[in-house]
C-alpha cells in the first residue's frame, strides 16, 4: 500500500490533512493487521459526506417501507406489493435496487412462510390470515444505496410463528449490542447465533448481511453463525446490514430451480428475517435504516 505523508489530503477524499483525518486510525488498523485480524480495505470506510448522502437513501428507503406497513393485509397479492415499492420509491425520486439486479425481475423480495429470502412477487401469491412474509427494500437515491427488511403477520398468526417473528427481531439487539468500533464482526454473529440456539431456533449459514452504501452489496459479508473475536474488525464509517435468517427448524435450505432466486428451507417450516442497516461510529453504533 502506498504510504500518505502527513500533509497529504487524506484518502478519505475528506479534503483534510492526512495527519488530521486517518493517520491515527491506519496506525491502529496496521497494529491490528499485524496481530492476525481481517481489517476493512479504506474502499469501505465513509466519510462525512458520504454518510449524508446514505442517511437520505436510508430515508427514502424507511418510508417505502412504512408505506408498506400501512397497506399490507390478508388478500393482496405480493405483486401488489411490488407495485406499491417502485410506486413509493420512484415518487420520492429513489430507484427500487432489486429491479434487473443480477436478473431479478422485480423491485422488491417478498417471503412468505417457509420461504427463507429472494421470494419474487407474483399475482399468484395472495397473503392469507396466519401468514408471516418478509418485505425486504433495498434504495438507490442520488447514487447511495440503502436496505433494510421487515416482517409482517397477516391477520391472526400462530402463537409458535409470531415468537419466531419476535424472537428474530429481538436477535437484532442482541447484535446490535456487541457493534462498536474495534470489535469484531463475528462478536455480534456469535451473539445472534447464541440467542436463536436458546429460543430453539436455527440460523441460515449461506446466505449473510453485507456492507452497503455506496453500492448495494460491498465487503464484508456478513454471518450470523461466526465466532466472537474473528471475521473483519469493525471501524467508524463502517456500513453494514444487520439481516440473520432464522429458522423454526433445521438450518437447511434451497433454492428454487425454476425461478433460480427463492430461497426456502428444507423441512418446510417457516423462517423470518429482519434486516437494519448500521453505521460504526466513534463510541458505537447509528441505526441508519430499519
Ligand atoms: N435485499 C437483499 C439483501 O438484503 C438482496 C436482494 S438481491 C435481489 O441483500 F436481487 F434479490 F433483490
Ligand atoms: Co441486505
Amino acid at each position: 500500500m502506498f504510504k500518505l505523508g502527513r500533509n497529504d489530503l487524506c484518502w478519505c477524499q475528506s479534503g483534510r490533512k492526512y495527519k488530521k483525518c486517518h493517520s491515527s486510525f491506519d496506525s491502529r488498523l496496521e497494529e491490528y493487521a499485524r496481530r492476525g485480524a481481517v481489517i476493512p480495505s479504506h474502499r469501505i470506510i465513509k466519510n462525512a459526506e458520504q454518510i449524508e448522502g446514505i442517511r437520505e437513501s436510508c430515508k427514502v428507503n424507511i418510508a417505502v417501507l412504512d408505506y408498506i406497513s400501512e397497506r399490507i393485509k390478508e388478500g393482496i397479492s405480493t405483486e401488489e406489493i411490488d407495485r406499491w415499492v417502485y410506486e413509493q420509491t420512484t415518487r420520492l425520486h429513489g430507484i427500487p435496487a432489486p429491479l434487473n439486479y443480477e436478473g431479478f425481475p422485480k423491485s422488491v423480495c417478498t417471503s412468505v412462510n417457509d420461504q427463507v429470502c429472494h421470494g419474487i412477487p407474483s399475482p399468484d401469491v395472495i397473503l392469507q390470515e396466519g401468514d408471516i412474509i418478509n418485505v425486504d427494500v433495498s434504495t438507490i437515491y442520488n447514487g447511495y444505496f440503502s436496505d433494510s427488511s421487515r416482517m409482517f403477520c397477516i391477520g391472526q398468526v400462530s402463537e409458535e410463528k409470531k415468537r419466531l417473528v419476535e424472537v428474530t427481531r429481538q436477535s437484532l439487539d442482541i447484535g446490535l449490542q456487541q457493534v462498536r468500533p474495534w470489535g469484531f464482526l463475528g462478536d455480534m454473529g456469535q451473539a445472534i447465533h447464541d440467542f436463536a440456539k436458546q429460543n430453539g431456533y436455527t440460523v441460515v449459514k449461506e446466505i449473510g448481511g453485507h456492507g452497503v452504501g455506496l453500492e448495494f452489496h460491498e465487503d464484508p459479508w456478513v454471518s450470523y453463525v461466526s465466532r466472537q473475536g474473528t471475521e473483519m474488525l469493525m471501524v467508524p464509517g463502517m456500513i453494514f446490514t444487520i439481516e440473520p435468517m432464522i429458522n423454526m427448524g433445521s438450518d437447511e435450505i434451497f433454492t428454487d430451480e425454476e425461478d433460480g432466486w427463492t430461497v426456502y428451507t428444507a423441512d418446510g417450516k417457516p423462517s423470518a428475517q429482519w434486516e437494519i442497516q448500521v453505521l460504526v461510529t466513534e463510541d458505537g453504533y447509528e441505526i441508519m435504516s430499519y
